[in-house]
């Protein structure tokens, strides 16, 4: 029987025998001795064969990297200069009574110490990799983080209920992964984007407040923070008020980081309205570690002489704005150059910019290839609103406001942080007041900002019709250091708002009932007043790890490319399987994955 865990020990027990088990993490032969840092999960502790120990010393020369070991034998303290301190067990070892080999393993493709891995080597064998004393620690915070999601909720009432995998097609605006049905030839099931449609039914049911830790799966293109399947702290409750939503979710969100980080949040976190978050930061998720803010010039720029600032201050969707950097003055021709190309990825065609050397010398202190197209009025008006010092660098982004947002958002970004001017915190906030919808230039057509259930703010009902654009909802966001780590809403409880919003929608009574029937029908049997929010897990872990990507908190994930390289994943089937499925595949020279 195992006494301990490996990495437990340390001289508090000193001279007792203990029993191990564990993986070779490396063994030494030192002149006749064998010394092996024997790993668990929770940690490394050396132990020592001793020569004397024939028949055991005979079997530690054969053993390698990561075969997987019981040990009995003494603590002891580790000989003077060899203690090291890094390690919990670092003061004592263990000399073996006896040893057991339970299994060999082949030489493994990289060390567990290697912190130096390529990506896909660690995915090929990821459960080699998640060996790793990091992916070890990166899991437990996970659980532990679940752990704490359960007990403050469970404390404040909330049920865990379980939603369907196998469903029908849930709004959250990704393209759904579909299953074929084989009972029902023809049909197929989507698997859930969220499970948003269930959790109201289950307030219309009288459940009050409800939770799960929810799969979730959506078919869009990847980007860092993204999973295809990903895990939402899935949460609903009825009768409580948009305020009262925000204020527990919050509070949740505080125990969490203290209770399993031991960060204090801010209390309470600060809120923002979507305008003044697009206006200050060009983005609906700002990093507010970063002390920089967006400067309106659209006005000021109505009438200049120079094009590029014109054209898009009169455009009725046009944005003309700066952003001023402290000290950017010290910016090289190649830096300026290269976050002009950085800016060119968000759609803007230039990055122009004006050197502040020396505001007493006037125009004379002012270096910039643009002076020329602007009138000293206009110049004085940028220097005023910049509140610009000698010293700094001010850009400016001119264009429909969607890419100057995007562009400056993101330059503002990446300067706070290349540049030392963002703060080493966590700042959390709540984005507030969006717009009930956006417009789809493309398909010129209204599309809901977030889900098609989100309530319209009190008195914007009517503008549903009249000036769909201009109706907020009460929908909100929690941000956290630049990344949105939950969103959700109150929700439309009574029929005639959601046939309404429906109708903005361009979804006809048709569509809307053989899409969500089940529904509509439901908001007409007494369904409460009700609201909820779900968190992104996976994004809360990584920034709770401090991790680069997304993949380091989930234990089996997919790649950029929504493929598994340990099982290859997705594969192709058999003939007879797509016939039992009813299926005939269009091509027949499909890429082998
Ligand atoms: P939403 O679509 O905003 O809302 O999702 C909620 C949170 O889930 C996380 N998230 C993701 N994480 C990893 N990979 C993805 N592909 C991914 N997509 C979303 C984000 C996000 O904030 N039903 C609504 C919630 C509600 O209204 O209650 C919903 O799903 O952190
Ligand atoms: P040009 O007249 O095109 O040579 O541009 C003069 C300066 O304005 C250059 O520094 C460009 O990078 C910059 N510029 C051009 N288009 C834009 C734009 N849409 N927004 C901001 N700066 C721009």
């Amino acid at each position: 029987m195992r006494t301990n865990y490996c990495g437990a020990i340390n001289t508090q027990y000193l001279d007792q025998t203990i029993t191990l088990y564990g993986w070779v993490h490396r063994r030494r032969d030192h002149g006749g001795v064998i010394f092996i840092d024997l790993r668990d999960r929770e940690g490394l502790i050396q132990v020592v064969c001793d020569p004397d120990n024939v028949e055991t010393f005979q079997r530690a020369e054969k053993i390698r990297n990561e075969f997987v070991l019981k040990i009995t034998g003494r603590v002891r303290h580790r000989p003077e200069g060899t203690v090291n301190t890094a390690l919990f067990s670092g003061e004592i070892e263990v000399l073996i009574a006896d040893m057991e080999i339970l299994n060999t393993s082949l030489t493994p493709p990289f060390l567990m110490d290697d912190d130096n891995l390529s990506e896909s080597v660690r995915l090929e064998h990821r459960y080699l990799d998640l060996r790793r004393p990091v992916m070890q620690s990166n899991l437990r915070l996970r659980h532990k983080v679940a752990m704490a999601v359960r007990v403050f909720l469970d404390e404040h009432g909330f049920l865990d209920v379980e939603t369907p995998i196998l469903t029908k097609s849930t709004p959250e605006g990704a393209r759904d992964y579909l299953v074929p049905s084989r009972v029902n030839a023809g049909h197929f099931f989507a698997l859930p984007q969220s499970p948003q449609l269930f959790k109201q039914l289950l307030m219309v049911s009288g459940f009050d407040r409800y939770y799960q830790i929810a799969r979730c799966f959506r078919d869009e293109d990847l980007r860092a923070d993204r999973q295809p399947e990903f895990t939402q702290i899935d949460i609903e409750t009825s009768f409580l008020a948009e305020n009262e939503i925000m204020s527990l979710m919050e509070e949740m969100i505080r125990y969490l980081f203290k209770s399993v980080r031991n960060i204090e949040l801010p209390n309470p976190f600060p809120r923002l309205t979507y305008a003044d978050a697009i206006f200050k930061y060009g983005t609906d998720k700002p990093d507010l570690r970063v002390a920089l803010e967006l400067v309106e010039l659209t006005d000021v720029m109505q009438e200049v002489p120079f094009k590029v600032f014109r054209e898009a201050a009169e455009k009725p969707n046009g944005r003309v704005a700066a952003l001023c950097i402290p000290n950017g003055g010290k910016l090289t021709r190649k830096e300026i150059d290269d976050y002009t190309s950085f800016v060119a990825i968000y759609g803007a065609k230039g990055l122009a910019y004006i050197k502040v050397n020396k505001l007493d010398d006037g125009l004379e202190g002012l270096q910039s290839p643009i002076l020329k197209f602007l009138t000293e009025e206009t110049i004085k008006a940028i220097l005023t609103r910049t509140a610009a010092q000698d010293g700094d660098l001010i850009f400016f982004g001119a264009d429909k406001a969607k890419i100057v947002n995007d562009a400056l958002g993101a330059l503002r970004i990446k300067i706070g942080h290349e540049h030392g001017l963002a703060e080493d915190n966590w700042e959390p906030l709540w984005v507030v007041d969006f717009p009930m919808f956006e417009r789809d230039e493309e398909e010129n057509r209204w599309q809901a900002l977030h889900h098609p259930f989100t309530s319209p703010a009190d008195g914007h009902e009517d503008l549903l019709e009249t000036e769909p654009g201009s109706a907020l909802s009460k929908a909100y966001d929690m941000v956290l250091n630049g990344s949105e780590i939950g969103g959700g809403s109150v929700r439309i409880h009574r029929q005639e708002i959601q046939s309404k919003v429906f109708r903005a929608l361009n979804i006809s009574e048709e569509e809307a009932q053989e899409k969500f029937s089940f529904l509509l029908e439901a908001l007409q049997y007494g369904a409460p007043p009700h609201g909820g929010i779900a968190f992104g897990l996976d994004r809360i872990m990584t920034m709770m790890t401090g991790t680069e990507s997304i993949r380091d908190v989930i234990a089996f994930p997919k790649t950029q490319r929504a493929q598994c390289l340990l099982t290859h994943a997705p594969g192709t089937v058999d003939e007879k399987q797509l016939r039992e499925l009813n299926i005939r595949l269009r091509k027949t020279d499909l890429p082998k994955s």
